[in-house]
């Protein structure tokens, strides 16, 4: 019998509880000089910085790798820092005034979590946009926080009216007190770096640091970061990590391919910020997707540390840049944002199957798992061109009595979905309306799979854990023309499944 149970055995019909003072004990130093914190915005910074144990070890690195885990800051990131400091620095200025001023912020999210927790404590109003690529999870902790959101196309440039950073300008024209912190243009994100993250690095490490790797967006975070260290450390070297798709790194034939959309959130643009210092950047590593959620979720396995999709990002560029270093050498790498932004993206397995940034889980004991999907199992659907009205839209889905219709253009081939659910929620959230172009109306990002590609059953009961259905597709590689086949959903799968007697064991 385990002491556990022991102890609460019940003795005379009462229970006992442990005897506390005769127990080994293990009592940590307190490491926090402040006993209370007057709000929890005098939390931010002071992050740990740890030593990586496995995953150096096991890629063969011979110098020692350290996390700075930004990811444990109260809003769950790097950003939190640089809004308090942005929030600080215009109260002072009287460019801000509690119970006025409306706070609104372009942002890939971090900094809008930090905002709105600032505004939450200090009494702002705060509104902040940002693209659709960003995580449904950043969204709802800003309005848990009590912020505003709006969403922009990721597809947008910078400078197109429809983008995050034109939308906030227009609003704050538009609102009364509305006041944009502007972090790209802002000398406080780079300078709460210079006072915060790279004094507490270096505080770490004795000013002894031979190398620090950092993604890059804004580039608050690295141009910051530099300057301060780059003064007291002159020998170590700066990497920055950016995305193939994002323009910041240098030269610029390291940026191979064309301006383009990756998953990884909050790293990588296509203009280069005033916050960016490319002279205090030493080095700079180019990322794909795969390798950096592949690393982010190792990160989170083998070191325990539960980080968002950058880190991954920033470990994959540190590794590559460590290699260089010997033994008895200091690398630091800088984890920006935490897990809780990506618990339905790459934290899900389903998800990143999908996408195959991981090989499909095997299932060996069911016999269909493997077995192709086939043209008779899917339900056709109807199809409207792209130049129908959404009233033309509704009026087919009505009639056909489905909830889904492809969305094709003149050559047939597939641009998107039109569906009922998503039709509902435009009318009833965004305040939009059927005289809107079926554009407003298309839903770009759903689950499809290739005939020509042999999709396996498996891999649609997969994307069914994580999606309402699946559209299925045949694509000509010669004319890249998509043709819709028809829909597969939860209820077609499972009929097909348990009917089929034909993949069940024994038959
Ligand atoms: C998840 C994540 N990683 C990295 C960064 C990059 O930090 P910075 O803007 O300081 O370059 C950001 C910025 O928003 C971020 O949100």
């Amino acid at each position: 019998m385990s002491n556990h149970v022991e102890v609460n055995n019940k003795e005379n019909g009462e229970r006992k509880f442990f005897n506390l003072q005769e127990m080994p004990h293990i009592v940590k130093a307190l490491d926090r000089n402040q006993k209370i914190y007057p709000d929890i915005l005098n939390v931010i910074g002071n992050t740990p910085l740890v030593k990586l144990t496995k995953i150096p070890k096991a890629e063969g690195i011979k110098c020692d790798m350290y996390a700075k885990c930004e990811f444990l800051n109260p809003g769950g990131s790097v950003k939190d820092r640089i809004a308090h400091r942005m929030v600080i620095d215009a109260e002072k200025k009287g460019i801000l005034k509690p119970g006025k001023s409306v706070v609104v912020e372009p942002t890939s999210g971090n900094t809008g979590i930090g905002l709105a927790l600032a505004a939450a404590v200090r009494g702002y109003k705060c509104i902040i946009v940002l693209p659709e690529k960003m995580s449904d999870e950043k969204v709802n902790t800003l309005i848990a926080l009590g912020a505003e959101t709006i969403r922009t196309p990721t597809e947008a440039a910078w400078d197109d009216p429809t983008s995050n950073i034109m939308v906030a300008h227009r609003l704050a024209k538009e609102i009364p007190n509305a006041v944009i912190l502007d972090q790209y243009n802002n000398p406080c994100n780079p300078l709460a770096h210079f006072d915060g993250t790279a004094e507490e690095i270096l505080w770490s490490l004795d000013d002894d640091v031979d190398m620090v790797v950092m993604g890059a967006g804004t580039c608050g975070t690295i141009s910051g970061v530099a300057h301060k260290i780059k003064e007291r450390c002159p020998r170590c070297v700066v990497v920055g990590v950016d995305p193939y798709g994002s323009i910041l790194a240098q030269p610029e034939e390291l940026n191979q391919t064309d301006v383009g959309v990756y998953e990884v959130e909050g790293i990588g643009y296509d203009f280069l910020p005033r916050s960016l210092d490319r002279n205090v950047i030493d080095k700079w590593v180019k990322t794909e997707d795969k390798s950096s959620l592949q690393m982010a979720r190792r990160l989170i396995r083998d070191e325990g540390l539960l980080c968002g999709a950058s880190s991954g990002s920033a470990m994959w560029g540190a590794l590559q840049a460590a290699r260089s270093l010997k033994e008895g050498q200091k690398c630091v790498v800088l984890l920006p944002d935490n897990i809780r932004n990506y618990m339905t993206k790459f934290i899900s397995d389903p998800w990143m199957e999908a996408r195959d940034f991981q090989p499909l889980v095997k299932k060996e004991n069911l016999p269909w798992w493997g077995k192709p999907v086939t043209e008779d199992l899917v339900q056709p659907i109807k199809s409207i061109s792209n130049s129908s009205s959404p009233s033309e839209a509704l009026a087919t889905l009505k009639e056909s009595g489905a909830s889904v219709l492809a969305v094709v253009d003149n050559k047939q081939s597939l641009v998107g979905v039109f569906t009922a659910d998503n039709a509902r929620r435009r009318l009833a959230n965004l305040a939009g309306s059927t005289s809107e172009g079926l554009e407003k109306f298309t839903v770009k990002k759903f689950y499809k799979v290739d005939l020509t590609h042999k999709p396996t059953l498996g891999l649609v009961s997969r994307l069914l854990d994580i999606a309402p259905y699946v559209v299925v597709v045949k694509s000509d590689a010669s004319t890249k023309v998509e043709n819709s086949v028809g829909l597969l959903n939860s209820e077609d799968l499972l009929f097909h499944i348990s009917t089929e007697n034909k993949y069940t064991n024994g038959n």
